[in-house]
C-alpha cells in the first residue's frame, strides 16, 4: 500500500490515481528502494528492497553523532516519454567528498550512478509526466550504523536511495518571494558547510522557522566569520544579477551546488554574460537588478526582497521573475526536460 501524507491526512495513491499537478515537496513511498551494506571493509552488492522502514542499532553513529550524508537529484520525463537524469556523476562525487569528511567509506562513483539508474527504472511509473511541473526526486543516503557509543566512526554503513515524486520546493515557483537575513549561522567557517550532511540542515530548522513565522519564505545566512557577506538562501545557493554579470558567493562554508555550477556555465556560454564567484557584501545588494535561490529542489526561485534589520533590498518585481532569471530558468529546465540541447555529457 502506498501512503501519501498531505495536510496531515493519509491518502492512498498509485501512479494511476495520483494528481501530478497537485504535489508538494513531500514524501510518497513508491515501493522500491536501492540498498547496499558495508561490513568487514567492503560493500555488498546493492539490490532493490521494498520496505521503507530500516532497522538499525540504537547505537548507530548516524543517530548520535550525525555521521551521515545525503544527496538530492531528479529524474525528468521528456515530451516523448523518455526519462532523463541531470549530471548524476556530480552527485556521486559530492557524496564521496561528504563521506571523506565524516570518515565514512565512499560509495564508488560508478556504482552510485548505476544504482540511480536501477532505482529510477524500478520506479519508472512514478516519474511525473512531461508538462505537469513535477519531477521524481531522488534521495541517496549514507549512514553509519552498528554498535558504537564512543565518538568514533562506525564500522558498518548503509547506502540507501529512495525516490518520491515532488512538486515545487518554494511554493511561489517563478513568482518571487521574500527572504530575511538570519541572526544565526547554519555552518561553521571551516566546518561541514561545504558537505551535504544532515547537521547543516538541522541547524537551519530554527532560523528557518523564525523566518517563516515572520511571513518570509526562508532565512538567508551570512558568512559565519564576519557576518557581512551573503552565503546561502535556506537550503539553496544564492545568485544575483548586476549589469550583465551573474554573481554567486564563493566560500568554504557553502554547499557546492550542481545547479549553481551548471548556471555559471549556462550564463557564460549560452547567455553571453560575465560570471563571477566571490564576496557579496550586504551593501552590494542595492546594485543587483535580480536575485534568486538555486538548487536541485529550489531549481531557480526568484527573490523579491531581502530584509536585513530595518533595511529591505528589493529586486526586479514582486510578481514576475526578472528577464535573466527567466532565461536561465528556461535554459536549465529545457535541458532537464529535453526541449533544449544539452551540453555534452549533462544528460543520461
Ligand atoms: C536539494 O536541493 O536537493 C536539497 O537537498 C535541498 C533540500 C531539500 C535539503
Amino acid at each position: 500500500m502506498i501512503l501519501y501524507r498531505k495536510d496531515d491526512t493519509m491518502t492512498q495513491v498509485t501512479p494511476e490515481t495520483i494528481k501530478w499537478d497537485d504535489l508538494d515537496f513531500g514524501y510518497i513511498d513508491t515501493g522500491k528502494k536501492y540498498r547496499a551494506y558495508y561490513k568487514d571493509g567492503k560493500w555488498s552488492k546493492g539490490q532493490i528492497e521494498t520496505n521503507k522502514d530500516i532497522t538499525i542499532s540504537e547505537a548507530s553513529t548516524a543517530l548520535h553523532y550525525g555521521q551521515q550524508a545525503f544527496e538530492g537529484l531528479k529524474a525528468y520525463k521528456t515530451k516523448t516519454g523518455d526519462i532523463q537524469l541531470f549530471r548524476p556523476e556530480l552527485n556521486a562525487r559530492r557524496m564521496i567528498d561528504s563521506a571523506n569528511k565524516l570518515l565514512m567509506p565512499a560509495y564508488p562513483e560508478e556504482d552510485f550512478v548505476e544504482a540511480i539508474h536501477e532505482v529510477v527504472k524500478a520506479n519508472a511509473a512514478w516519474v511525473p509526466p512531461y508538462g505537469s511541473g513535477a519531477t521524481l526526486y531522488i534521495r541517496p543516503l549514507l549512514i553509519g550504523i552498528g554498535d558504537i557509543v564512543g565518538v568514533q566512526p562506525a564500522k558498518e554503513y548503509l547506502f540507501s536511495i529512495f525516490v518520491t515524486p515532488v512538486g515545487l520546493y518554494f511554493k511561489g515557483g517563478l513568482k518571487p518571494s521574500k527572504f530575511v537575513v538570519s541572526d544565526y549561522d547554519r555552518a561553521a567557517p571551516l566546518g561541514t558547510g561545504a558537505n551535504k550532511v544532515g547537521g547543516n540542515y538541522a541547524s537551519s530548522y530554527q532560523p528557518g522557522k523564525l523566518a517563516k513565522d515572520q511571513g518570509y519564505s526562508d532565512a538567508i545566512y551570512l558568512d559565519p566569520t564576519t557576518h557581512t557577506k551573503i552565503e546561502e538562501v535556506g537550503s539553496a545557493n544564492f545568485y544575483g544579477i548586476k549589469n550583465n554579470t551573474f554573481i554567486t558567493p564563493k566560500s568554504p562554508s557553502i554547499l557546492p551546488s550542481i545547479t549553481k555550477r551548471s548556471l555559471l556555465w549556462l550564463a557564460e556560454n549560452r547567455l553571453g554574460m560575465a560570471v563571477e564567484e566571490g564576496d557579496i557584501y550586504l551593501d552590494d545588494l542595492k546594485h543587483f537588478s535580480e536575485a534568486g535561490a538555486m538548487g536541485t529542489a529550489a531549481v531557480i526561485s526568484p527573490i523579491a526582497s531581502i530584509t536585513h534589520q530595518d533595511r529591505e533590498y528589493k529586486f526586479h518585481s514582486e510578481t514576475e521573475p526578472g528577464p535573466v532569471t527567466k532565461k536561465l530558468y528556461d535554459e536549465l529546465t529545457g535541458i532537464q526536460f529535453g526541449t533544449v540541447e544539452a551540453p555534452e555529457g549533462w544528460i543520461q
